[in-house]
């Protein structure tokens, strides 16, 4: 496997946030304690694509539960200058989750906007339970109020690439997480 210092795209990189190796651990543990928690149970899994591909591939493979898995799209609303900034659901659930343990996953909780919309939507449908977990927190961003079930790791007020995080649809493969360099994130087009 190549090293992240191997990737091109690693020069764009200010510094790194969250190695390849921390995240392989982390995502271990999270995948440990959501068995746990889970017990025996079914999970329905939603994740948020495209920013928690490459988190969800990797956590669902540490969890040992039965589990489904649905994906939802949310149109980005940070660029919109007239919307009111409420995210929308792009598309529909394949799976009927009435009854079911959902447990939305996401790569980065900011203002909470995203998730705090998506959790109220999935309530509608009558779950057994939603839970919701995130590669990364920025606690200090949080627009509405939203705490999110596991957090893998808390990051600083920092705009962060890879591992699924994009800048513009670009470095979502690179296998590390970091600051992209000030000079490259202009115009902050969050995508
Ligand atoms: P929220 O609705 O503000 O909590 O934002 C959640 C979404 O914004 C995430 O799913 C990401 O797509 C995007 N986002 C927030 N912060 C970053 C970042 O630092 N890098 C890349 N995308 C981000
Ligand atoms: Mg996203």
């Amino acid at each position: 496997m190549p090293s992240a210092e191997q990737f091109p795209a690693h020069a764009d990189l200010a510094s790194v946030l969250v190695t390849e190796a921390d995240i392989r651990k982390r995502v271990r543990k999270m995948g440990k304690e959501i068995s746990a928690l889970y017990g025996d149970e079914e999970i329905t899994v939603i994740s948020l694509i495209n920013g928690a591909v490459l988190f969800t591939a990797d956590l669902l493979r540490e969890i040992t539960n039965p589990v489904r898995l649905d994906c939802i799209r949310i149109s980005s609303y940070r660029n919109e200058t007239t919307s009111n900034g409420k995210p929308q659901v792009l598309g529909s659930l394949t799976l009927d989750i009435a009854n079911r343990h959902v447990l939305l996953i996401d790569d980065i909780l900011d203002t909470g906007k995203t998730l705090s919309v998506v959790v109220s939507l999935i309530h509608k449908l009558n779950p057994a339970s939603v839970r919701t977990c995130v590669l990364l927190d920025k606690r200090g961003r949080r627009e509405v109020e939203f705490e999110s079930d596991l957090v893998g790791f808390q990051i600083p007020d920092k705009f962060v690439v890879g591992y699924g995080l994009d800048f513009a649809e670009r470095y979502r493969n690179l296998p590390c997480i970091g600051v992209l360099k000030p000079n490259l994130q202009n115009p902050p087009e969050w995508a």
